[in-house]
């Protein structure tokens, strides 16, 4: 069995699955965390793997870059290969007055203005939302290994150069930060009845300017990515699937 997109067999990949947006990320993060990494697809450059972090089974796949990308991988994972859970670990632009570079953002809702919704034929707009499940486990251990977080709403944009200048509107209405991809996870997963979560290292800020350098940027990668994988284990030990 396979997919357009993923040379995977079915059970090939672990029922919970980091997704960072760069699949050399998800490289380095299955051989730098993972035991016994074994890389299940190279459809396209969108390395995914499956090894084990501290005895429990997870698997790392790129997602690649905007919301259409996100929606093809994370669908698929969700439908064909039965995965119950995936953790989304990315970079996003600080938004609001009080999230500084290196500081991690948790997004517990997903505006966005992307029409990925419209399939849906809803009579209203929908709130893509993360699973509190897993959004509670990320709050624990970021209590317990006293990160730097902020828990609230982000933007998933479908412009990284927009022309309209539209972040201001958005701060006013307490986004804490852009990138371009969780929404369209996050309705995919309510849509499939599964799991999502999307958590952030703030790389700039987009109001001033700044920007971490190439060190920091991986500095605190490190700390999201040890975040997401405890997060997995403290939900799959605490009776999440
Ligand atoms: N825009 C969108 N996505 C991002 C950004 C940004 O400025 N920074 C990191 N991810």
């Amino acid at each position: 069995m396979s997919t357009p997109h993923n040379s995977a067999e079915k059970g090939e990949i672990a029922k919970t699955v980091l997704m960072p947006g760069d699949p050399l990320r998800a490289e380095f993060i299955a051989k730098t965390y993972l035991e016994n990494p074994i890389c299940y697809n190279k459809v396209r450059g969108m390395l995914g793997f499956t090894g084990k972090y501290k005895g429990i089974e997870v698997s790392v796949q790129g997602s690649g870059m905007g919301i259409p990308s996100i929606g093809i991988y994370s669908y698929e994972l969700f439908n064909e290969y039965d995965v119950d859970n995936i953790i989304r670990v990315g970079t996003a632009g600080g938004i609001a007055d009080n999230v500084n570079l290196r500081d991690i953002v948790i997004a517990m809702g997903a505006c966005t203005n992307s029409s990925y919704a419209d399939q849906y034929g809803l009579p209203g707009t929908y709130a893509p939302t993360a699973s509190y499940e897993l959004l509670k486990s990320a709050v624990n251990v970021a209590e317990n290994h006293n990160c730097t977080y902020h828990v609230g709403n982000i933007l998933s944009s479908d412009t990284f150069y927009d022309d309209g200048n539209s972040l201001a509107a958005w701060q006013k209405m307490n986004v804490l930060a852009v990138e371009m991809e969780s929404a369209a996870l996050y309705m995919n997963a309510a849509r499939l009845s599964k799991n999502a979560l999307a958590m952030f290292t703030i790389s700039d800020n987009l109001m001033n300017g700044q920007s971490l350098s190439v060190e920091e940027r991986q500095e605190g990668l490190d700390d999201m990515i040890k975040l997401s994988l405890e997060t997995a284990r403290l939900y799959n030990i605490g009776g999440g699937v």
